[in-house]
């Protein structure tokens, strides 16, 4: 009796995960390209390195839209834990006459599977069949895959003219795990409901595990000229990027969404940085209190343009002098994740609301916990899991009866 009745639930629940998920859909009709974000959990143990690659991303550039420590020296190497949740920034384009990233090509290695590829290796931000369109693959072949085999992997991304209600904003494209509301994902990312509601087309405020939504993160715009490669950045409040050739690290907040940039010193050799009639370089400010106010000179960085870094030198008078610059605080790249996401951490259970919220504290703490101290390795892993396979059954049922409460 409760083996027919488990596989007709998964059966249910494959049909659900397959035909139901949605995601939004930003139309376009020019063929340019838009910065976005994905948001990513690791599937495994993978290095800095490894993680770039699938992503076909720059290895400091991820680790600074995360507000990681991207200035150490062996940071490809670095060894980031299964379960981290990271915002990997991708190049969004415009392609079919909608908003979606194909720079990405997975290479399959042996024993890979279309399933595992889509649901593990890119955490679900893709589906099986849309690998298998995007590669013109015959349904008849199944889900094997040959090893070295070159896929392209559309992910998802919007960037509705990189603004929300008029602000600069960067959308992330979240895959929605089981026991989030949007509440939670609202209060996670410093958005409303209203907002998330409104960016995708929400008639109510309902997701469910699989569905991808666009996240609109408060930012710092640039107002680079169109000649500049750079032109079009835009930084997440709380985060860094790099540009000009890893010569320029800018930041966005915490304290104003005013893009703010200084010399990296992460290359070699960069173009000078320094602001022409001035000994002022890019970032310096300097100021100077008159009876009309603060009468404050700024070096800022303009654009990298013909591989020049361009440094533009303003004066303005202000009501009050600026204080010191306060910078996003940086943390050293993670061995082990901590909690279910180390860097957004999970909204209380009250705050999402509802019993059925217990599998995504619990679940993802299981994975992510090699045992509930973090200092005894291997044996600890075991345990977790242990712990996993044995919880896995009550957990399948919630998200099943959760899934059944909101799809019917
Ligand atoms: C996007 O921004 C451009 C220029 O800022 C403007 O011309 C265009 O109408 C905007 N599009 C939308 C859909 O808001
Ligand atoms: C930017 O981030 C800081 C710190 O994380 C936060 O205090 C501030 O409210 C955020 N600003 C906006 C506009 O979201
Ligand atoms: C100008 O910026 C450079 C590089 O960030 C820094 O080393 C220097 O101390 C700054 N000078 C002044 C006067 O702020
Ligand atoms: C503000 O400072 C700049 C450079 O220090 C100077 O050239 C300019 O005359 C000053 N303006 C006022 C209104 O004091
Ligand atoms: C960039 O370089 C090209 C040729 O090298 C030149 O024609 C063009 O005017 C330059 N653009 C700017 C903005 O300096």
């Amino acid at each position: 009796m409760a083996i027919p009745l488990l596989s007709f639930i998964l059966l249910v629940f494959l049909s659900i995960a397959t035909v139901h998920s949605k995601s939004t859909i930003e139309p376009c009709s020019v063929s340019d390209t838009c910065p976005a974000m994905v948001g990513y959990t690791l599937y495994a143990d993978l290095k800095v390195s490894e993680l770039a690659t699938l992503f076909s991303a720059d290895p400091v550039s991820l680790l600074a839209a995360n507000s990681l420590d991207f200035s150490l020296s062996d940071i490809d190497h670095r060894i980031l834990p299964s379960g981290l949740f990271l915002k990997v920034p991708v190049v969004c384009s415009c392609s079919d006459g909608i908003r979606r990233s194909v720079s990405t090509t997975y290479r399959a290695r042996p024993s890979d599977t279309l399933g595992f590829v889509a649901g593990s290796v890119f955490a679900g931000l893709v589906s099986a069949d849309q690998i298998r369109e995007a590669n013109s693959l015959s349904g008849g072949g199944g889900d094997g895959l040959e090893a070295g085999q070159s896929l392209v992997i559309p992910l998802p991304c919007t960037c509705f003219n990189s603004s929300d209600n008029g602000l600069p904003a960067v959308y992330l494209s979240y895959v929605v795990a089981a026991g989030d509301t949007v509440a939670g994902i609202a209060a996670r990312y410093s958005t409303t409901v209203t907002d998330i509601m409104a960016v995708n087309a929400m008639g109510a405020p309902v997701v469910k595990a699989g569905d991808i939504i666009s996240v609109p993160l408060p930012a710092c715009a640039s107002n680079y000229p169109n000649s500049a490669s750079d032109h079009g950045l835009i930084v997440a409040n709380g985060s860094y990027a790099i540009s000009a050739s890893h010569c320029v690290q800018c930041s966005c907040g915490p304290g104003d969404l005013n893009l703010y940039c200084t010399p990296a010193l992460l290359a070699v050799s960069c173009s000078s940085m320094q602001c022409k009639n001035s000994n002022l370089m890019v970032g310096n400010v300097t100021f100077q209190s008159t009876s009309g106010g603060c009468n404050v000179t700024s070096c800022s960085y303009g654009g990298f343009i013909n591989g020049s870094i361009v440094a533009t030198l303003s004066t303005s008078l202000q009501p009050q002098c600026p204080g010191q610059h306060q910078f996003p605080p940086l943390l050293p790249p993670p061995s082990s994740v901590i909690r279910e996401s180390f860097l957004s951490p999970a909204p209380a259970p009250a705050e999402s609301g509802g019993s059925l919220t217990t599998p995504k504290s619990s679940v993802p703490g299981t994975i992510a916990l090699p045992g509930s101290s973090p200092a005894n390795g291997p044996s600890g892993s075991i345990s977790g899991a242990c712990s996993l396979v044995t919880f896995l059954p009550g957990y399948f049922i919630l998200t099943v009866l959760w899934l059944f409460y909101f799809s019917w």
